[in-house]
């Protein structure tokens, strides 16, 4: 199994945890650090709906509060034909704390992606600008 299949396993089982009983469009995320360690996502929903937090960033902050620094790739997957991608919230967060990581987009039937994320955030607004 190559690493991007590994993370997209990890994603995939993620997305049983999903909490989206609102819109029930489920979504699992695993993030590999530099460290070789892998930090899971799924979305979870709230009542007030304006709560709800994304897959990608449970599994960033995750990585991030235990003290994880530097990531090579991100995996997402999702119940769709056309391969969701983290939504603008997301790569804003993504590109902050993993730069042009490679974002690889898969399917539960097994189909997938790889971009990296300047190819689907061009021109990030950043520290480097202040
Ligand atoms: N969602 C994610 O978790 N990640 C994405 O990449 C797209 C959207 C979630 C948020 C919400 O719980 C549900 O999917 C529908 O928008």
């Amino acid at each position: 199994m190559t690493e991007h299949h590994k993370l997209i396993a990890a994603a995939q089982a993620a997305r049983e945890n999903a909490h989206a009983p609102f819109s029930n469009f489920r979504v699992g995320a695993a993030l590999r650090a530099k460290s070789g360690r892998v930090y899971t996502g799924c979305n979870v929903e709230n009542a007030t709906y304006g709560l709800t937090v994304c897959a990608e960033r449970v599994a960033i902050f995750k990585a991030i509060s235990e003290g994880e620094r530097g990531f090579e790739a991100i995996a997402v997957v999702a119940d769709t034909d056309r391969l969701t991608p983290p939504c603008g919230a997301c790569r804003q967060i993504l590109w902050e704390f993993c730069g042009d990581v490679e974002v690889v987009l898969a399917n539960v039937k097994g189909k997938s992606e790889t971009h990296r994320l300047s190819a689907l955030f061009p021109r990030p607004f950043d520290a480097t600008f202040f």
